[in-house]
């Protein structure tokens, strides 16, 4: 295996790499990524809401100094927007600027480089292993993008008619995220490796607190992460992410709290719930949320 195909030693490599990054990655996370970029295979990450899928792909990309090239998916998107376009209006003006007789011998200039716009699989795939390709919230788009996917996955490689087969030399590091709004096909699940993101333990969130709000002191950031984690515990709709106990240190930290007592949290409990219901229910027992009903 040459050395390009292996930027990481081992496991911890991937680890302090990307903790360079501000990111905290556990052993299992360490082991799909070092695994998913010695073997050459699209690493896919499903999780809950905020607990840090999409942040690996940038980690990941900042800590090879990979160009990070994001698809973000959404309902009805298709192979032209992922891929690459005609600039329509664009060859429009350069047929009008022409005679009559020049259109017809200049046709073929139409359709050339100058007028093809490059949609990110058609940039993946150009970048090759100097990209990566971050595939963002795949469970958005429908089957058939899905299907589509999967061949530029397999092949890296295209042919656009009016201009040849374009082909990634290596291919790039891919990173595909998914909620779980539906699942993924079993083919796509095969061509990748897999991996489920967890919500992190409370000495690890208070950790990845330390990191991304430094200005919150360690007694604040646990009291944070423990908060969060007996949220989580409650049947609310939508559990907090890791994002939102950022958010909400931040929030403390800012008007300057130093305790995570019932009235800092009733005040910025909107940094953490984001759902009206979720919010009456916490704040119904917001003593034991916070611990200080013993
Ligand atoms: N392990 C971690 N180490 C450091 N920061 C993290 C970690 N996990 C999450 N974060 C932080 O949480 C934020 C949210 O993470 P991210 O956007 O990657 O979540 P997500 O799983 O993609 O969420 P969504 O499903 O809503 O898109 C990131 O910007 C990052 O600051
Ligand atoms: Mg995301």
């Amino acid at each position: 295996m040459n050395e390009r195909s292996r930027p990481f030693q081992s496991v911890d490599d991937v680890q302090q790499a990307l903790r360079d990054q501000s990111y905290l990655a556990d052993h299992g996370l360490g082991v799909a990524i070092h695994l998913a970029l010695s073997l050459d295979k699209p690493l896919l990450l499903e999780g809950e809401a905020g607990v840090g899928k999409t942040e690996v792909a940038k980690a990941l990309s900042a800590a090879l100094s990979r160009r990070l090239i994001r698809l973000q998916c959404y309902e009805g998107i298709d192979a032209s927007q992922a891929l690459y376009e005609w600039d329509y209006s664009r060859q429009l003006i350069a047929v009008r600027a022409l005679q009559a007789e020049d259109a017809a011998r200049h046709l073929g200039d139409l359709f050339g480089e100058q007028f093809l716009v490059e949609r990110p699989l058609l940039a993946a795939i150009r970048a090759g292993d100097s990209a990566v390709l971050l595939v963002d919230e795949l469970d958005r788009a429908d089957d058939e993008f899905e299907a589509f996917l999967l061949e530029v996955l397999s092949e890296f490689a295209v042919t656009i008619p009016e201009i040849g087969r374009v082909a990634a030399a290596r291919p790039p590091a891919v990173v595909i995220t998914s909620n779980r709004t539906r699942e993924l096909h079993d083919a796509l699940k095969r061509r990748c490796l897999y991996h489920w993101i967890d919500h992190p333990t409370l000495e690890r969130e208070v950790e990845i607190i330390r990191v991304r709000a430094p200005e919150v002191p360690e007694e604040l950031a646990q009291q944070v992460a423990a908060a969060v984690a007996r949220i989580r515990q409650l049947d609310v709709a939508k559990r907090p992410g890791v994002a939102e106990s950022i958010d909400w240190a931040h929030a403390l930290a800012f008007l300057g709290a130093d305790a995570l007592d019932g009235e800092a949290a009733g005040a910025t409990l909107g940094a953490v719930l984001k759902d009206h219901e979720d919010l009456e229910m916490v704040r119904s027992s917001l003593a034991r949320v916070v611990g200080s009903d013993g």
